[in-house]
């Protein structure tokens, strides 16, 4: 009984200390936002390069919706530009995207000519960092 009390309890602690330890919120672009990379001098793939994101965390896509959007695409859309079939799309002009699974997801404004000049994103979404567990209670 005791012992159940024990592993329950042990189970809660973990299970906050996931809770606590987890979701970044990446503003995608920094202070840029999410444009016309010539017009702020930014550079998604550089931008997307050092950072760690992990299942949890948030997309955050700033931006004039009068003059862009965003569409996440497969792979090979994401590399031809293409946005006739997009898995999701977004433009409230700050559109708040929690990253649900490991693997490559790729991101493009959708206006004619935007993704065609840099303003794509592909980042890579890898497992979250396991957690040290309590070792004593
Ligand atoms: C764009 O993608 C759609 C659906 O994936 C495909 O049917 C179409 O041929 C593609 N267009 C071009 C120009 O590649
Ligand atoms: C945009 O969304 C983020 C995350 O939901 C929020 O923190 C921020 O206040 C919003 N900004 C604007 C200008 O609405």
């Amino acid at each position: 009984m005791a012992l159940a009390i024990r592993e329950t309890l042990a189970f809660l602690m973990i299970t906050m200390l996931f809770q606590v330890s987890s979701a970044t919120v990446y503003k995608v672009g920094g202070s840029a936002g999410w444009t016309l990379p010539i017009l702020r001098n930014v550079d998604y793939s550089k931008w997307a390069s050092n950072k760690p994101f992990h299942v949890g965390d948030v997309l955050v896509f700033s931006y004039n919706k009068l003059f862009h959007n965003v569409e996440q695409v497969n792979q090979k859309n994401y590399q031809a530009c293409n946005v006739t079939s997009p898995i999701a799309s977004y433009n409230t002009g700050n559109d708040s995207i929690t990253l649900k699974q490991v693997g490559h997801k790729y991101f493009v404004c959708g206006v004619p000519g935007h993704c065609q000049v840099g303003q794509k994103l592909e980042i890579n979404v890898t497992p979250l960092a396991p957690v040290a567990a309590p070792t004593t209670i």
